[in-house]
């Protein structure tokens, strides 16, 4: 049995940090184990240019802890205003590696978001020509498409022409979550699927039986087990096309036990760790080093990190909260010891 696992550092290619206070908790969780994060831009006031994403980059770094080497990958958010000119900057930029787009009133701070993608033509014109990626929140909003459906919707409906129109444009279809989705990346050049911990460890059971847990609750929503088996399979299967993205969203404990609870888990205080018995579970522990360190950075077309990070097999347990300001957070999957640890 594999009691030590040493592994090139990872990187997590969806990430919320937040902005402001929240900067002093959570760049410290995701630098204590990854070296690079692409940083999304749905804040309060979204990263709709490449000078805001400049100046949040600089916040992001300041929250830094002392001697720590963490580098942000920022993004921009598309609304239906983006111009042509803010992607050429973008794409001229060194700091800014794609752009996200939202369908407006999708989830968290998507009322800027895209209410029309057939709109957007111009700007994917223009981001395929400055090979800049996009990143899709892959759901449609339609009231009257239930929920549970509308992943597989947005990818016939919008990402299938999209991709015909703009073949050569990479997509990563974020934190995917049916088997639509490996589908649709699997069939599709230059096109790729970041995967989360919560979708692989969790079916919509964990969230909706023997009551509501909404510290399970995040958008797109878990699906049924079927679903979760086709996420792992791709994850532990070496395939290239997917790769690791926590899409690690901090809420206040608060904002998260309500009555309209928010959308997100925050796995970044162990997220390797839940990577890894991931993997384990499904005897791949020599398939994570690939999906955690080496397809990103081949997809973003960036070098390999050099550095290492050795991870044990030690059970530990999460606290029940972290404090976040004056405010606490809830961690992911906080009930169960957790399997691995980082040296
Ligand atoms: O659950 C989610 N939370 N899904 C998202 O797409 C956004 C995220 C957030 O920002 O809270
Ligand atoms: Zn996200």
């Amino acid at each position: 049995m594999t009691t030590q696992l040493t592994i090139t550092k990872p990187d997590d290619w969806h990430l919320h940090l937040r902005d402001g206070d929240a900067l002093d908790t959570t760049v410290a969780f995701t630098a204590r184990q990854f070296q690079r994060a692409i940083v999304m831009p749905n804040l309060a006031q979204p990263v709709v240019n490449t000078q805001l994403a400049a100046a949040y980059r600089q916040r992001i770094l300041n929250a830094r802890p002392e001697g720590n080497t963490f580098q942000p990958l920022m993004t921009l958010y598309l609304t239906n205003n983006t111009r042509v000119e803010d992607i050429r900057q973008a794409g001229e930029s060194d700091f800014v590696y794609a752009a996200k787009l939202y369908p407006a009133g999708a989830t968290t701070n998507s009322s800027n978001g895209v209410t029309d993608v057939s709109a957007l033509s111009p700007v994917l014109d223009e981001m395929q020509k400055q090979d800049l990626p996009l990143l899709v929140h892959a759901e449609v909003t339609d009231p009257d498409i239930d929920v549970f459906d509308r992943e597989q919707v947005f990818i016939d409906k919008y990402l299938v022409p999209i991709k015909k129109n703009f073949p050569e444009l990479r997509i990563v279809l974020e934190h995917a979550t049916t088997e639509q989705a490996i589908d649709f990346v699997l069939h599709n050049h230059l096109t790729a699927a970041t995967l989360t911990p919560q979708h692989l460890l969790f079916n919509r059971n964990d969230l909706l039986v023997g009551g509501i847990h909404p510290h399970n609750y995040c958008l797109p929503i878990l699906k049924r087990e079927t679903h979760r088996k086709t996420l792992v399979n791709a994850a532990t299967s070496g395939n290239p096309k997917f790769f690791l993205g926590t899409d690690s969203a901090p809420h206040t404990t608060n904002a998260k036990e309500n009555q309209c609870g928010c959308a997100g888990c925050f796995t970044a205080h162990a997220a390797i760790e839940l990577y890894a018995e991931i993997f384990d579970k499904e005897n791949a522990l020599d398939k994570l080093e690939g999906f955690s360190s080496f397809y990103g950075p081949d997809f973003y077309r960036l070098p390999r990190n050099q550095q290492t990070l050795t991870l044990h097999r030690e059970s530990w347990q999460a606290p029940s909260h972290y404090p976040f300001g004056k405010q606490t957070l809830t961690p992911f999957r906080q009930q169960t010891p957790l399997q691995w640890t980082i040296k």
